[in-house]
C-alpha cells in the first residue's frame, strides 16, 4: 500500500486523489466533534467551506432536522445553533438531526477532498477502526491533515503519524512518501502523551485559553469510538 500524507489542504491540488482512500484529520477540533456527534445520534453532517453558504443552505432546506453548527476562531457563528466544541452535540441536541458544518480548516480540508474514491473522518477518537479498515481495503491511502489556515499543525499530523505506525503494526506492506516518514517519526516522539502533544499544540493553547481544555482533553481520548464516518455524495454519513 502506498501512503501518502499532506501537511495542509492546499497540497491536495497537487495530487490525483481519484483512486485513493483519504483520511481527513482535523483532531482540534473538527473531526473529532464529528465522531461524538455519531456517537450521540447525529445521522449526518453536509461540510461546506463558509458560514455563507451554510446559512443558504439551510435556508433552502427550511427543515426542522437540519441544523446550523461550526466555528470561526474556535467560537460559535452567531445564529448557528450549535458550535464545533465536542460538548456541544449532545444527544438531546443531535439526535436524528443532520447539522450543515463549516468550520475553518476541517470541512475546507473535507471539501478539498471531495474528488477522492472514498473519503474517512480521522482522528484519535477512532484510531484503531479506522486503521483496521485501511488495512482490509485494496487502495492506497492519503492522509490529508486539515493544518491551520493552509500550513503545518503539530496534532493532525501526529494523528495521521498513528495512524501510519498502527498500520505498518498491522502487518501491512507500506510504501510511505517522506511527509508520511516524517509524520510516523513525530508521532514516535509523542506516543504515549497524546494529551501533552496536543495542549502543547498552537491550537490546543488557544482552545486551553478559551477556557476550553475540556475539549483538548476529549480529543486525545484514543480509540472511545469504534465509528469511522464517511464523505460520500456531498454528507458525512456512518456506512454500516
Ligand atoms: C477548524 O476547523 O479549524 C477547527 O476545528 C477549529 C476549532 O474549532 O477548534
Amino acid at each position: 500500500m502506498n501512503m501518502d500524507l499532506v501537511f495542509a489542504p492546499p497540497e491536495l491540488e497537487t495530487k490525483d486523489l481519484r483512486d485513493k482512500a483519504v483520511v481527513v484529520i482535523d483532531v482540534l477540533r473538527a473531526t473529532s466533534t464529528m465522531i461524538v456527534a455519531f456517537e450521540n445520534g447525529c445521522s449526518a453532517f453536509i461540510p461546506v467551506a463558509t458560514v455563507e453558504e451554510a446559512r443558504k443552505l439551510a435556508d433552502m432546506g427550511k427543515d426542522p432536522d437540519l441544523l446550523l453548527g461550526g466555528e470561526r476562531g474556535a467560537l460559535p457563528v452567531a445564529g448557528f445553533y450549535l458550535g464545533n466544541s465536542p460538548r456541544d452535540y449532545r444527544p438531546e441536541k443531535v439526535r436524528g438531526k443532520v447539522v450543515i458544518m463549516t468550520t475553518t480548516n476541517g470541512t475546507r480540508a473535507l471539501v478539498a477532498a471531495k474528488e477522492a474514491a472514498e473519503i474517512f473522518i480521522g482522528a484519535f477518537l477512532n484510531l484503531s477502526a479506522l486503521t483496521r479498515l485501511l488495512a482490509r481495503m485494496d487502495r492506497d491511502v492519503l492522509i490529508a491533515c486539515a493544518g491551520e489556515k493552509g500550513f503545518f499543525c503539530l496534532e493532525d499530523t501526529v494523528c495521521g503519524g498513528a495512524i501510519i505506525d498502527l498500520l505498518g503494526k498491522s502487518g501491512v506492506t507500506l510504501t510511505v512518501s517522506d511527509s508520511a516518514l516524517a509524520a510516523k517519526v513525530l508521532y514516535e516522539y509523542w506516543e504515549g502523551n497524546i494529551y501533552g502533544m496536543l495542549s502543547a499544540s498552537a491550537w490546543g493553547r488557544y482552545l486551553e485559553g478559551l477556557g476550553l481544555g475540556k475539549d483538548v482533553r476529549i480529543c486525545a481520548q484514543i480509540d472511545s469510538s469504534q465509528m469511522v464516518p464517511v464523505y460520500r455524495g456531498g454528507k458525512i454519513f456512518l456506512d454500516r
